[in-house]
């Protein structure tokens, strides 16, 4: 009897996660229209402090959700994305991040060897993000082909704490300013992410 019954709740689980962790692409691709007015403008910068608006076509699914999720709970702080976060269902976050992640990424080639500076430094960090920036972990941010304005922006704030992740916040923590621009360089370099203006 309690085998039966735990079989039942168990098959209940499994449809629901199932149900809710499902993205329709297609219906995330009419979701993200008002995304495109930042994300789709080739080279758009965020006001101050000045940094590109990040590309998000080829973004791990995964990862997508996580950060739109920090975003609406301001977990992550940043006010336009709290505003544009905050009044997307579940199902909307599942859907964009669905579609985003499908949008094909520029061809990756073979990647740029690290530059000598930053060549011990990027060694921990390859362990997670690749050599080739494209994170296999779908919950690890794929960097490859990012703008290094926003990469360093990102580092310079888990560095200080202003963004929290802890995974993050311990890796950045011995990072240098001239570690930062010369590892935002090499992955922003790489192929891989792309702006959704063509989509
Ligand atoms: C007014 C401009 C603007 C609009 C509109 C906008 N964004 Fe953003 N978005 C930004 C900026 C600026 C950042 C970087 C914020 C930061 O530093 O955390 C960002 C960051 C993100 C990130 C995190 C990317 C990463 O690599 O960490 C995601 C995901 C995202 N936006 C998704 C969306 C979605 C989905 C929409 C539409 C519902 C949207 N954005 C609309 C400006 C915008
Ligand atoms: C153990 C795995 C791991 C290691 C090692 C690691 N990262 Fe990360 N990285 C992550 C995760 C997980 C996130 C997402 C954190 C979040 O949600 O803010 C992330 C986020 C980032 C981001 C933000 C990207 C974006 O789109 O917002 C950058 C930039 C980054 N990592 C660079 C690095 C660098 C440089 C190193 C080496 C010094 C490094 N990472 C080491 C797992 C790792």
């Amino acid at each position: 009897m309690i085998r039966i019954f735990s079989a039942i709740i168990l098959g209940l689980c499994l449809v629901s996660t199932s149900a809710s962790a499902e993205g329709d692409a297609a219906a995330g691709k009419i979701k993200a229209y008002t995304c495109k007015g930042c994300h789709g403008i080739p080279g758009y910068n965020n006001t101050y402090p000045t940094y590109k608006v990040p590309k998000l076509g080829g973004q791990n699914e995964a990862y997508l959700s996580s950060a739109l999720n920090a975003y609406r709970s301001a977990n992550r702080q940043h006010s336009t994305m709290r505003v544009q976060a905050q009044s997307l269902s579940d199902q909307d976050i599942a859907d964009i991040s669905a579609w985003m992640a499908s949008i094909e990424r520029v061809p990756a080639t073979t990647p740029p060897a690290a530059p000598d500076a930053i060549s011990a430094k990027v060694q921990v960090c390859t362990g997670c993000h690749g050599a080739d920036g494209l994170s296999a972990d779908p919950t690890y941010p794929v960097l490859a082909g990012q703008h290094a304005n926003f990469i360093s922006h990102a580092l310079r704030t888990y560095r200080s704490g202003a963004r929290q992740n802890a995974i993050m916040g311990g890796f950045s923590a011995g990072l240098t300013d001239d570690d930062i621009e010369g590892i935002a360089a090499w992955y922003a370099s790489m192929s891989g992410l792309k702006d959704l203006s063509e989509e």
